[in-house]
């Protein structure tokens, strides 16, 4: 029985570039949250894709010698190759080109003409493509040669034309209507401070928000004035509307069932464009907004904001080969707190992989195991009556009948790291019960057979749990060590908690070593500068 809808969306990615560190931290962010709530009982929808219209885009092309057409198709197996290489198991990939999209943004914004909200009227205003932002006068900073200039990304901003008409969206009409809303909504911006921020500029006021283009073309035509398209930013927030079927006949129902979602998944760079302009366009449409916009932090490397222009030129395939996809999920998710801007390094990631996987959950899958084969012939041992009350009594089994609720309440909340913490505490635990309870030295005592199998089988099972909350980060790590115990497809899992009760690890099943898990890694070995 499922627990009803949960569903949530990275960005849609800006096709000027490959998806880099940054992108990826995102969409990986979000995977994480796929698959535990899948296990969690939940039917997920998880929406990424490609943000292709836009002068930033065209210009791209342009410089390519490509249509933009052209360049946006070929940009498309960098996005799919890149997500697939990190086990991204999204459930649409929405491309703002496609034909069902343009529907999606044809049928809002007429809708929203229809209701009167939408004007027309003479343009004069400063734009910075690379931003694909407008920004008023005030808000412009000036370069050495006194030439107005981006506040965001420092490039030189465009004077829009004043003969231009352009439809603009009474966003200003709603500034009231949002700070209710934020304040009924606590939850609506996270974390905080972000939503103080937010709070503070629509408190500042709102201007009317330019919603279409007629110097060019390269967008979604809007029906009720052709040689008019929709500027980007009013086409691509709606792809999380196309990506769960909004008025798609092919999906029947789907919209309706998880529509308002759990989350948006975003960068702090990108919040006003999905706390302000995205709550009031729902609102207009008089659409129920999602739950929270998780504005998380920045990569940092060396201090400095990661990012393709400014570029390291490290990007997650190279990582992966190193460190390979699972050690990369985990590094990201556990070690940058999610919210905050969080520096990343190879010697840290050497550090966290060699700590927590290498010697911590890696130690433990191979000694565990290896013990096995000796004492009990590689099956998971019968525990006789004796010693049964070892298995019910033992910090191990204390320690897992917690585990859920921490666990739960951390992913719930998009705490990552504190929901890797959680898990890995179970598997330094059993780590150290081997040091308390010292099986090879039981093995030396026949009178300690039977006490040897309910130790043997606790660290068994333990590891079956680890391998279980580990999964949302190591998806491939977990499978395998499932298969190892001898249990079926971890991914068909759909209620975590029940599987979380102690003693489930069939007696009899075969266990097997295999090759470690993860080798230890040293740093100076590694020729990648990030
Ligand atoms: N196309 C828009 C989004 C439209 S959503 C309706 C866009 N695209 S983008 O390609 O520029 O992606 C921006 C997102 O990439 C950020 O919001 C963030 O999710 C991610 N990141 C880019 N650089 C980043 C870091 N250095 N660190 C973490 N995430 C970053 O904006």
């Amino acid at each position: 029985m499922s627990k009803g809808t949960y569903s949530f969306t990275t960005p849609i990615y800006y096709v000027n570039a490959a998806p880099h560190l940054g992108t990826a931290y995102t969409t990986v962010a979000a995977d994480t949250v796929a698959r535990y709530q899948r296990m969690n009982g939940y039917d997920v929808a998880f929406v990424t894709g490609m943000d292709e219209h836009g002068q930033k885009v065209a210009e791209t092309a342009e410089k390519h010698g490509m249509s933009p057409q052209e360049w946006c198709d070929s940009m498309e197996p960098a996005f799919r190759d890149t997500w697939d290489l990190l086990n991204i198991t999204y459930t649409d990939f929405v491309r703002t080109t496609e034909p069902r999209h343009a529907k999606t943004v044809q049928k809002f914004w007429t809708d929203l003409y229809d209701k009167g909200y939408l004007y027309k009227s003479a343009y004069e205003g400063w734009y910075c493509v690379h931003e694909e932002t407008y920004y008023a006068e005030s808000d412009l900073l000036k370069d050495e040669e006194g030439q107005f200039v981006c506040p965001d990304c420092k490039r030189p901003v465009q004077r829009m034309s004043s003969g231009e008409e352009n439809w603009f969206f009474k966003l200003s009409d709603f500034q009231d209507k949002l700070l209710a809303f934020y304040d009924e909504n606590p939850d609506f911006i996270r974390p905080v401070t972000r939503r103080n921020e937010i709070v503070s500029f629509v408190k500042g006021g709102l201007k009317d928000l330019s919603i279409s283009r007629s110097t060019f073309d390269w967008g979604v035509p809007l029906p009720f004035d052709e040689g008019h398209v929709a500027y980007v930013w009013a086409d691509a927030l709606l792809a999380y509307l196309t990506g769960i079927g909004y008025g798609d006949d092919s999906r029947p129902g789907e919209f309706d069932q998880r529509w308002p979602m759990q989350y948006h998944f975003v960068g702090k760079d990108i919040i006003r464009f999905h706390c302000v302009i995205w709550p009031a366009m729902l609102m207009a449409a008089g659409l129920p907004i999602t739950h929270t916009v998780f504005g998380h932090g920045f990569l940092l490397t060396k201090g400095e904001k990661m990012s393709k222009s400014k570029g390291n030129g490290v990007m997650p395939a190279d990582l992966v080969k190193i460190f390979g996809v699972d050690a990369y999920r985990y590094y990201f998710m556990s070690d940058v707190q999610f919210g905050h801007d969080g520096g990343i390094s190879i010697e840290r990631m050497v550090q966290v992989y060699n700590a927590d996987l290498a010697n911590t959950w890696g130690n433990l899958c191979s000694r565990v195991p290896g013990m096995n084969s000796k004492y009990f012939d590689g099956v998971v041992p019968e525990v006789p009556e004796s010693t049964k009350h070892l298995v019910t009594e033992n910090p191990l089994a204390e320690l897992a009948a917690g585990l859920y609720e921490k666990y739960d309440a951390c992913m719930t909340d998009v705490d990552f790291s504190g929901a890797a913490a959680a898990v890995q505490e179970l598997a330094h635990r059993a780590n150290a019960y081997i040091d308390e309870t010292e099986p090879f030295r039981m093995a030396k005592d026949p009178e300690k057979r039977d006490e040897l199998a309910a130790v043997m089988y606790n660290l068994l099972e333990a590891i079956r749990i680890v391998a279980l909350y580990m999964a949302p980060f190591m998806p491939n790590t977990s499978a395998e060590v499932y298969r190892r115990l001898g249990l079926g497809d971890i991914t068909q899992v759909t209620d975590i908690q029940a599987a979380t009760a102690w003693g489930q690890l069939p007696a009899g099943n075969p266990v097997e070593k295999g090759e470690a898990l993860f080798m230890r890694l040293d740093e100076s070995e590694i020729n990648l500068d990030m």
